[in-house]
C-alpha cells in the first residue's frame, strides 16, 4: 500500500465525520475506496490552513501548440507514435465468458514533456449498430479513483468479477447495449496510469491539470481510432467526477472555440451524486442524514444553526455538532444507506453465486485481486513499464486545486446547446439527491417540467424534473453512490434516454406492451 498523502495530515475542521466512516465498507488490507478518497479532499479542503486553490477553474493551455500542429498539418503526424488500435486489441480477457463485441486497452499519451500515460479499456457496442451509437467517456471521482476499478468491473461494464477473483461474469445491463464506452484512469497515479516525471509515486495533481491532460489524452485516442472522430460524443461520470465531467467538457469547447472548429464532437454531459457546489454539496449532506432519520431531528437543528457551509473556519458548536453526526452514522454504509456492507473479503476458491441485481458489497476484493494478476495485466496490455507498487482502486494523490463550484460550466454547456443531465441515486448518503437539489436551484433555472415520476417495466424506475435551458435531473430511486451498481436495470434505462436524448417515460406503460 502506497502511504504518500499528506493530506491526512490536516487538520480537519469541515467534514470530521468521514474520518472513521468507512472501516466497514474499505478492504482490510487498507486499500482506499472512491468515497474515503472523497473524504481525504474534503478534509485538506476546509482545514483551517488548507492549502487548495478554490478559485474559478479555467483551462491550462500550455500544449496548445502542439496539439493544433498535430491536427492541422496531417502529414506530419501520421503514423503517430501512439501506434495502431489493432495493437491495443484485447483478444480475451482471463476467465471471461465468450462475447461478441470488441474490447481494447492500453496507453495513450497524456502529457507528453512529463512522460506521462494513461491507461485506457474500450468496449465497443454490443450490437451490430456500433457505428450508428455515440461514443461514451466514464470517469469515475476519488480524485484519485479508478474508472476501471469501479465504473467498467463495478458498475457499467460488460464484465463483473467472481469472488474467486479469477474469472468474470457477464453484465447484460452493460452501457455497452447504448454506446461504445470508454473507460480511462486519470489522472496518472490513479490505477495503471503513470507519469515518468514523478518519482517515488508521489504523486500531485490538480483539477486544472486533470483537465487538460485527459483533453490531451482523449484527442490522441482519437488518433488511434480514427473512426471515432465525428463521433456523437458524450461524457458521463459520479462523485468527484461532478468536477472531471465539466472541466474537460469546457477544454473540449475551449479548444473548439479556439480553432474554429469541431475537434471534439461533444453532445452532452451527464454527472451522478456529483460534486458540484461545496455549499450546498455540504449542507445537503446533513438535511439529508435528517430527513432519513440517521441523525435526530435536534442535532440537526444543531447543525443548521450553528454551521456556515460558506466559511471555511467552523465555530467549536458546529464541530460538536458535525461530531455527534459521526458517531450516529459510522456504522452504515453511508454511500448506500440500507445496503449490505462487506465484512468477509476473501475469495473463495469456488466462485459464490453472483447476482447482477444483488450487488456483492465485497467486490473490491475480488476487483483488486484480479487486475493484480500478471496474465490479467498482459492480457489488457497494462503495466508495461513494470510499475513499482500494486495497482489499487484509488490511489491517494495530493490535490492542489478543487473550484469551490461548477455551476458556471453547467451554464456554459446549457448556454452553447449541449445535453446537461443531472442524476442522483437516492440512498446515497455522502452526495445524496438533497445536495444535487439545492446546487440545481443555486442555478436558478426556470423549470420546463415539474417533479414526475418516471417508469421502467411498469415501476417508478426514480423522479424526474426538467430545466428550461436545457437540463434534466433525474433520481434513481434505490441506488446508492454507484448508481448501476445497485440498480442496473434502472439505470441502463436512464442512459438509453440520455443518449437518445429522448425524455424519461413518466407515464405508467400499459402492462400488456
Ligand atoms: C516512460 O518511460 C518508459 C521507460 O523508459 C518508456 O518505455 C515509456 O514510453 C515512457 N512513457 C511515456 C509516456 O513517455
Ligand atoms: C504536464 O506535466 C507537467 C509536470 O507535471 C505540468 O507542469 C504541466 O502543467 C502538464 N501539462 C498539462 C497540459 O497539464
Ligand atoms: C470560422 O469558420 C467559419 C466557417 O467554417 C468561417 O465562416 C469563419 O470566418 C471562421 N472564423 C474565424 C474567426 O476564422
Ligand atoms: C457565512 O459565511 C459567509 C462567508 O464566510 C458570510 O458571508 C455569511 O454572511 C455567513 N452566513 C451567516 C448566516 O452567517
Ligand atoms: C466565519 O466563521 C468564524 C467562526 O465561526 C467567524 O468568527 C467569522 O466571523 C465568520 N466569517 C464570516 C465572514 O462570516
Ligand atoms: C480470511 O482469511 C484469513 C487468512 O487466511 C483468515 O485468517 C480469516 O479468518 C478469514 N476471514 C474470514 C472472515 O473467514
Ligand atoms: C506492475 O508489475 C510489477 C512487476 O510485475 C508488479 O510488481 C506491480 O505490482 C505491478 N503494478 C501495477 C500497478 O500493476
Amino acid at each position: 500500500m502506497r502511504k504518500k498523502n499528506t493530506m491526512e495530515n490536516s487538520p480537519c475542521l469541515f467534514l470530521v465525520l468521514f474520518v472513521t466512516l468507512s472501516r466497514f465498507v474499505a478492504p482490510s488490507h487498507g486499500i482506499m475506496n472512491q468515497g474515503e478518497a472523497l473524504d481525504n479532499l474534503y478534509k485538506a479542503k476546509f482545514s483551517r490552513d488548507s492549502s487548495v486553490d478554490t478559485s474559478p477553474f479555467e483551462v491550462i493551455d500550455t500544449n496548445q501548440f502542439e496539439v493544433m500542429n498535430m491536427l492541422l498539418d496531417k502529414s506530419k503526424v501520421r503514423p503517430r507514435r501512439e501506434g495502431s488500435k489493432e495493437r491495443d486489441r484485447i483478444k480475451m480477457l482471463p476467465g471471461q465468458p465468450h462475447v461478441k463485441f470488441s474490447q481494447y486497452g492500453g496507453y495513450v499519451t497524456a502529457n507528453e514533456s512529463a512522460g506521462t500515460a494513461f491507461y485506457y479499456y474500450f468496449v465497443e457496442a454490443d450490437r451490430h449498430s456500433k457505428q450508428s451509437l455515440p461514443l461514451l467517456l466514464w470517469l469515475n471521482g476519488g480524485p484519485g479513483c479508478s474508472s476501471l476499478a469501479y465504473g467498467a468491473m463495478q458498475e457499467l461494464g460488460p464484465f463483473r468479477v467472481h469472488s474467486d477473483g479469477r474469472t468474470l461474469y457477464q453484465n447484460k445491463y452493460s452501457w455497452n447495449k447504448a454506446a461504445n464506452v470508454l473507460f480511462v484512469e486519470s489522472p496518472a497515479g490513479v490505477g495503471f496510469s503513470y507519469s515518468n516525471a514523478t518519482s517515488n509515486n508521489y504523486y500531485t495533481n490538480g483539477d486544472r491539470q486533470t483537465a487538460a491532460e485527459n483533453y490531451r489524452f482523449l484527442v490522441n485516442w482519437l488518433e488511434r481510432f480514427p473512426e471515432y472522430k465525428n463521433r456523437d460524443f458524450y461524457i458521463a461520470g459520479e462523485s468527484y467526477a461532478g468536477h472531471y465531467v465539466p472541466q474537460l467538457a469546457h477544454n473540449v469547447l475551449y479548444h473548439n472555440k479556439k480553432a474554429n472548429r469541431t475537434i471534439v464532437n461533444l453532445k452532452g454531459i451527464m454527472i451522478g451524486n456529483a460534486v458540484i457546489n461545496d455549499e450546498t454539496d455540504n449542507k445537503g449532506m446533513y438535511d439529508f442524514f435528517g430527513s432519513h432519520a440517521l441523525i435526530s431531528a435536534e442535532n440537526l437543528r444543531r447543525i443548521q444553526h450553528y454551521c456556515n457551509f460558506s466559511n471555511a473556519s467552523i465555530s467549536n458548536e458546529c464541530q460538536a455538532a458535525m461530531g455527534k453526526a459521526d458517531t450516529d452514522v459510522e456504522d452504515i454504509d453511508i454511500y448506500n444507506i440500507y445496503g449490505p456492507l462487506c465484512f468477509n473479503g476473501n475469495l473463495t476458491s469456488k466462485p459464490k453465486k453472483a447476482s447482477l441485481v444483488d450487488f456483492d458489497p465485497c467486490s473490491d476484493y475480488y476487483v483488486y485481486a484480479y487486475l493484480n494478476r500478471p496474465d490479467v495485466q498482459e492480457a489488457m496490455h497494462a503495466n508495461v513499464t513494470k510499475l513499482t507498487y500494486d495497482w489499487e482502486p484509488c490511489g491517494a494523490l495530493n490535490w492542489a486545486d478543487s473550484s469551490a463550484t461548477v455551476i458556471p460550466l453547467l451554464k456554459e454547456f446549457m448556454a452553447n446547446g449541449l445535453r446537461v443531465w443531472v442524476f442522483s441515486g437516492d440512498t446515497d448518503g455522502r452526495v445524496p439527491v438533497t445536495s444535487s437539489q439545492y446546487s440545481i436551484n443555486k442555478m436558478n433555472l426556470p423549470i420546463k417540467t415539474e417533479w414526475n415520476p418516471w417508469f421502467f417495466n411498469q415501476e417508478v424506475g426514480g423522479y424526474v424534473q426538467v430545466y428550461k435551458g436545457d437540463l434534466t435531473f433525474a433520481t434513481v430511486r434505490g441506488a446508492g453512490h454507484m448508481v448501476p451498481s445497485v440498480q442496473p436495470v434502472r439505470a441502463l434505462s436512464l442512459i438509453s434516454h440520455f443518449l437518445a436524448g429522448t425524455p424519461l417515460p413518466t407515464s405508467k406503460p400499459n402492462p400488456r406492451a
